[in-house]
């Protein structure tokens, strides 16, 4: 029963799923049923999903909504975003509508570099390598020609080039580190493509130098700090009063309080910076790019002072609140997905097809709602108020509650603090 399984890439859709049904579940037909309920009836479109990985035997849903009324340097959007947590989007419309009438959101792209590297092993002296790179450095370019034309055409290409020499982390390493401008495109396929050219180059010219050289890999980086989006919000302090903000002044020092834990305390920052992470990676993911690249490249940046810090940060000068956040973002509005998944498209012409840094903009911004949430959460009536009301709703169909049940719960609950406890025993009371 729990033997490999071999030339299983191989199977057709409808073996692989009868393979795994009849290998894991107790009750095959019905996990066949459940896997089948999620494909989608148009064919072409489970096709087009079917493909984009290997071994697909279903979809996995998360909900798409939007967060209305962002006002971003002057102009309205409304943002798509995938996620599960139930309070992430009430939480981003709300911090968007609370910034709406105080001057909104401004964003601004600071700059836009990629990174990628040739690692390599080099065994002779530095100096000769030196040279052999200073001769070849303009070959290492033009042989890269057939794949920059189009992206220099775009006004992108490669930026410089690099030899490193790393021989103090490690004994003979060295890298060619290379930085370039991708324009809308994320352009992780480009970059490794002039990569590995590189690469190429390299081992043939270092061989017409007779040096000795193994090149280990070429990859892009997704480390990217000068690739940076500045977002912020700013009023007076007396502008920040609300329903939940009675004391303006009080607020606004308990919240730059909060913020500076997080710039002090990394198990606090983590926490802190999820939360920013929350409408990132929610928005990243609605329009097609890599979260995980996102995710990767942004916490080494929240680390780079040697301690993983707070990404946002705010103050109080001359009676004016500011509170903003800089971070990395490789984002692409052409290529990859973004013309591949209906919904990414969707997303995109939702947003009034962003070029990249206007992507980059809103990402930005949507992180530093939730940051903004969050936080106003934490410091006046506590994060659970917000969250155990939406996640009411999950109690209830986890229960399959009657609209009935629904609305006696709900109207309890208007009166009641909201726990799961709480919920299913009244739940069961309503059912007794
Ligand atoms: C929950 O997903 C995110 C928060 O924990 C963020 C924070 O604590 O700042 C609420």
């Amino acid at each position: 029963m729990n033997d490999a399984v071999s030339g299983f890439s191989k199977l057709s859709k409808a073996e692989k799923i009868n393979w795994i049904a009849n290998t894991y579940f107790s009750n095959p037909q019905e996990s066949v049923a459940l896997i089948k309920s999620y494909w989608n009836s148009n064919e072409q479109l489970q096709k087009l999903h079917d493909e984009f990985i290997e071994n697909t035997i279903t979809n996995f849903y998360l909900p798409l909504g939007v967060a209305p009324n962002f006002l971003i340097n002057g102009k309205y959007y409304t943002i798509p975003m995938a996620i599960e947590e139930s309070s992430v989007v009430a939480a981003a419309a709300k911090a968007a509508k609370f910034w709406a009438s105080r001057g909104g959101f401004k964003a601004t792209v600071l700059n836009t570099e990629k990174i990628g590297q040739v690692h390599f092993i080099y065994y002779g002296e530095a100096a000769k390598l030196e040279q052999c790179y200073a001769d070849i450095k303009s070959k290492l370019r033009l042989e890269t020609q057939s794949l920059t034309k189009n992206m220099q055409a775009r006004g992108g290409g490669i930026l410089d080039i690099e030899l490193r020499n790393k021989t103090q982390l490690m004994p003979n390493y060295f890298q060619l580190h290379a930085t370039f401008e991708t324009k809308d495109s994320m352009g992780a396929n480009f970059i490794n493509s002039c990569l590995e050219q590189f690469s190429k180059t390299l081992k043939e010219e270092a061989t017409v130098y007779g040096l000795d050289i193994q090149v280990v890999m070429s990859i892009l980086s997704n480390y990217v700090p000068n690739c940076i989006v500045r977002a912020e919000v700013s009023c007076e302090v007396s502008e920040l009063v609300d329903k939940k903000i009675e004391n303006p002044q009080e607020f606004a020092e308990k919240f730059i309080r909060a913020i500076r834990i997080a710039e002090v305390e990394p198990f606090r920052a983590v926490t802190h910076n999820k939360g920013i992470m929350n409408g990132i990676d929610a928005v990243v993911l609605a329009t097609g790019n890599d979260f995980r690249a996102v995710e990767a490249g942004i916490h080494a940046f929240a680390s780079r002072n040697g301690q993983y810090s707070s990404l946002s940060h705010a103050k109080i000068e001359n009676g004016i609140f500011s509170f903003w956040m800089e971070i990395p973002l490789a984002l692409g509005t052409v290529g990859g997905l973004t013309s591949l998944h209906p919904l990414v498209k969707m997303s995109l012409e939702m947003l009034q097809k962003p070029s990249a840094k206007e992507l980059m903009q809103i990402v930005a911004v949507a992180g530093l709602a939730q940051n903004f949430a969050a936080l106003r959460s934490l410091t006046t009536t506590g994060i659970q108020e917000g969250h155990m009301k939406m996640h009411l709703n999950n109690i209830l169909n986890q229960f399959e509650a009657t609209p009935e049940e629904r609305t006696a719960v709900k109207n309890h609950f208007k009166q009641h603090v909201v726990s799961h406890s709480a919920a299913v025993e009244l739940i069961e009371n309503l059912r007794k």
